[in-house]
């Protein structure tokens, strides 16, 4: 039987994460981040010395050639992604990775390689991915669609609170700002660009908190 995928896409810093674990946490599914994936690729690209905004393709291609990746149980209990044989949740958040990651996911063979990983992972049972191409190109037929957003300032503000996620000296106004780029990148790529797939629910999640989120979408998920 194939995984029944429950898919939250959503632009940089909406929440995406933290919601996607709460929901997988509390229905007992399984929880992938792609966009740790993509911060992995970056991460590894960035220890080979590749330059993103000028890649060399066959470097690039080893990068990914020998990138291992799966969800392992993390010393705190949860399952967490392995990455080349280490837990990286850390290292995946600087924002050199984060501005790479937005870049390298532009490119073909990054997608290909990611969506096809994605796509593995999805076992048996209950999946509960999150990430920008989710519900549009990964898992089209997914049973359940959700699109997260704030405003532009909100996320902003929950980015500057997650520590060395940030530049040092940064503002709520210059992380609005990258956050903009980024989203801008990543909605005008010509490869799965970051869109609401016309069946997904969407869910402005601006002025509410975690639980309520959480809420909302467990009774849409269950009212079907
Ligand atoms: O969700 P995140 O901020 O951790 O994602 C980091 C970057 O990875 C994001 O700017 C674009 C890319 N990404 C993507 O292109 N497709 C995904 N499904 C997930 C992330």
């Amino acid at each position: 039987m194939p995984a029944d995928v429950i898919a939250i896409d959503g632009p940089a810093a909406s929440g995406k994460s933290t919601i996607a674990k709460g929901i997988a946490k509390k229905l007992d599914a399984a929880f992938v981040s792609t966009g740790a994936m993509y911060r992995a690729v970056a991460w590894k690209a960035i220890n080979a010395g590749i330059d993103p905004d000028k890649v060399d393709e066959k470097a690039l291609r080893k990068v990914l050639d020998s990138l291992q990746m799966s969800y392992e149980p993390a010393p705190g209990g949860s399952k967490e992604l392995m990455v080349d044989g280490q837990f990286l949740a850390h290292e995946l958040r600087s924002p050199e990775v984060s501005a790479n990651a937005s870049k390298l996911a532009t490119l073909p063979i990054v997608r290909e390689r990611m969506a096809a990983l994605q796509r593995a992972m999805a076992g048996r049972g209950l999946i509960v991915m999150e990430g920008r191409d989710i519900g549009t190109v990964v898992f089209p037929d997914a049973k359940y669609k959700f699109f997260l957003t704030a405003s532009p300032m909100e996320r902003a503000r929950r980015r500057l609170a997650q520590e060395g996620e940030s530049k040092d000296g940064a503002t709520v106004e210059s992380v609005a700002k990258e956050i903009e780029e980024r989203d801008c990148l990543d909605m005008s790529r010509a490869i799965a660009p970051l869109k609401k797939a016309d069946d997904a629910t969407l869910v402005d999640s601006s002025g509410m908190q975690v639980e309520e989120v959480l809420q909302k979408i467990l009774e849409e998920i269950k009212s079907r």
